[in-house]
């Protein structure tokens, strides 16, 4: 918030040694151990790990949707005791779309519970569907849309929320590569437009190199941070520059690591 002091010092998200434990019929599974970690306002942090090494869980966790069993997780400073929809939205892989409202009237469902009226829900949802290149699908029903579309659309109800930040759980993991590649520019240009605070959670290497100002590299679970880099390249990137292909070097070595490691410890 402008004028509030404590926004320009107090990190955006803060993780404070958080952990998840979650009781299954054969036994508890530690998902998450001891995570720290600051994610600085309008950054863009993804989190890459191995499939099943908690990436989700945590995500969950910094959106108030899975409720910590140690630790704690500030947003803007305070303890966060659940989903906040005026600061957090999220995106799912799968767009979750209703499939008897429009285009126009799934991106502002949101705003509909929140009792905006119909001329300015249309307005606002005209003006996020327009620059995603949606224009004149805006009376479409998901099914008529394609997997990108949908996912825009998903995007674009998210945004409609207007919160300072967006969670992203693998948004583009169930498009084919090209759609996936083109997703991720507009994606760029949609935070240059936003200023959001966004983590991004991915296993694609490539996709958290194309987007990222940092890279948290989680361990196999129980998934604790392994390493952060810091990507100071400008976008779009050239994800065949000499620098690129150093730290997707370096990343592979980590994530392969941490792979061997789930695979060997798999039941
Ligand atoms: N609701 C749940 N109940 C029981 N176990 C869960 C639940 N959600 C996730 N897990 C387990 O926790 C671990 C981490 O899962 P998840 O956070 O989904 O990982 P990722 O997103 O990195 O694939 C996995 O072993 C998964 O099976
Ligand atoms: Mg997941």
């Amino acid at each position: 918030m402008i004028g509030d002091p404590r926004s320009l010092v107090t990190a955006q998200i803060e993780l404070r040694d958080v952990g998840k434990r979650y009781e299954t019929v054969s036994g508890p599974v530690l998902a998450v151990e001891q995570v720290s970690l600051k994610v600085r306002r309008q950054e863009f942090l993804t989190l890459l790990g191995p499939s099943g090494c908690g990436k989700s869980t945590l995500l969950g966790m910094i959106g108030g949707l899975v409720a910590p069993d140690a630790g704690q997780v500030l947003i803007d400073g305070e303890p966060s005791t659940g989903p906040n929809p005026r600061k957090v939205a999220m995106v799912f892989q799968d767009p979750g779309l209703f499939p008897w409202r429009t285009a126009l009237d799934n991106v502002g469902f949101g705003l509909e519970l929140q009792g905006v009226g119909g001329a300015r829900r249309r307005e606002v949802a005209l003006g996020l569907l327009e620059p995603m290149g949606l224009r004149g699908f805006e009376r479409k029903y998901p099914r008529e849309l394609s997997g990108g579309m949908r996912q825009r659309v998903a995007i674009a109800r998210a945004l409609a929320l207007d919160t300072p930040i967006l969670l992203m759980d693998e948004p583009f993991g169930a498009l084919d590569e090209q759609t996936r590649l083109l997703m991720g520019e507009w994606l760029v240009g949609i935070r240059r437009r936003t200023q959001k605070t966004i983590v991004f959670v991915t296993h694609s290497l490539q996709e958290a190199i194309a987007l990222s100002d940092r890279i948290a590299v989680m361990t196999s679970r129980p998934g604790r941070i392994k390493d952060l880099f810091e990507v100071p390249l400008p976008y779009p990137r050239d994800l065949n520059s000499p620098e690129v292909t150093d730290l997707r070097a370096k990343l592979w070595d980590q994530i392969r690591e941490e792979s061997l490691r789930a695979m060997e410890g798999a039941p």
